[in-house]
């Protein structure tokens, strides 16, 4: 019997809370991201969006919600907290909603000293804490892998690395898994040319590596803030697609970005299509784009 699922992939929400900025951070990377966010009059993360996203999500049914990273904008605990109070609000359950970390989540090495990610999303971040990846989900016949490339960077940097030991435990799961319908998510884009040392996925050949010597049904990643397909080699001659999709609740008219969800139809597994819908501020309604 064929069997059908319908995922949503939404990522870099950024969902900033004004109030969180605490005078300390006046000297840290968290003043260049702060400023930006607040002198920047064309381009706003509109927090009102998520719960109207979620809801909608909710209303056509997908099976599941992946979130692949920089879902706050500079890693304060009372961020976190007000994402998962919204993914709550909209009456969902860490059973039916994953997320994995962006460089914007662990913002600082305290950010990642404290755990914010782990600590605040609770069940919706699959596992406890940043050295428990990768982690699988069983969708129902499909394998969910997450990986998280999420390390702090310096000022102007956004790079991430999946690191020697999490890309080990991912090729014993791969190696493990084989013949198993499978998709990867994580937040930095694993394509070729995104390697590079100011804001690419250090280590993108090992994982390439690892996709063409196993391979997997499908990637979905973030970061780049722009809707994206592609692909990189699997094994004998094939090509995985790999998805990005732009920003959830941002608002950028001067280029054409509106907050945006991609859907994506599998069917047995396998990537069927994929559309992405994006919010209209005249109809209030959530378009194909
Ligand atoms: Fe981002
Ligand atoms: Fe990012």
């Amino acid at each position: 019997m064929t069997r059908e699922m319908l995922i949503a992939h939404i990522t870099d929400l950024h969902y900033p809370v004004y109030t969180a900025f605490e005078m300390k951070d006046l000297l840290s990377k968290r003043i260049t991201g702060g400023l930006n966010l607040l002198f920047s009059s064309r381009r706003r993360f509109r927090t009102h969006y998520l719960g109207h996203l979620l809801m909608n999500l909710r209303r056509i049914d997908v099976d599941h919600v992946m979130v692949t990273g920089d879902l706050v904008n500079l890693g304060y605990a009372d961020e976190f907290d007000a994402v998962r109070q919204a993914l709550d609000a909209a009456g969902y359950t860490p059973e039916q909603v994953s997320c994995v970390p962006g460089n914007h989540d662990v913002y600082l090495p305290s950010a990642l000293e404290h755990r914010h990610f782990w600590e605040e999303l609770g069940g919706y971040a699959v596992v406890d804490g940043p050295s428990k990846y990768p982690f699988v989900r069983d969708l129902g016949g499909m394998l969910l892998i997450g990986l998280s490339s999420a390390v702090p960077s310096g000022f102007g940097l956004a790079y991430g690395r999946l690191g020697e030991a999490q890309l080990a435990r991912l090729e014993q799961i791969l190696a493990d898994t084989a013949g198993t319908p499978r998709m990867l998510m994580l937040h930095h884009p694993p394509l070729v040319g995104n390697d590079s040392f100011d804001d690419g996925l250090l280590d993108g050949a090992g994982l390439r590596h690892l996709l063409w010597k196993y391979g997997v049904d499908l990637v979905l990643h973030g970061h780049e803030h722009h809707d994206l397909t592609g692909t990189v080699p699997g094994p004998s001659g094939a090509q995985i697609p790999v998805l990005g999709t732009g920003c959830a609740i941002l608002d950028h008219p001067g280029h054409g970005d509106h907050a945006r969800a991609r859907l994506i139809r599998l069917t047995d597994g396998r990537l069927d299509h994929s559309w992405v819908i994006s919010y209209n501020r005249k109809t209030g309604h959530w378009h194909p784009v």
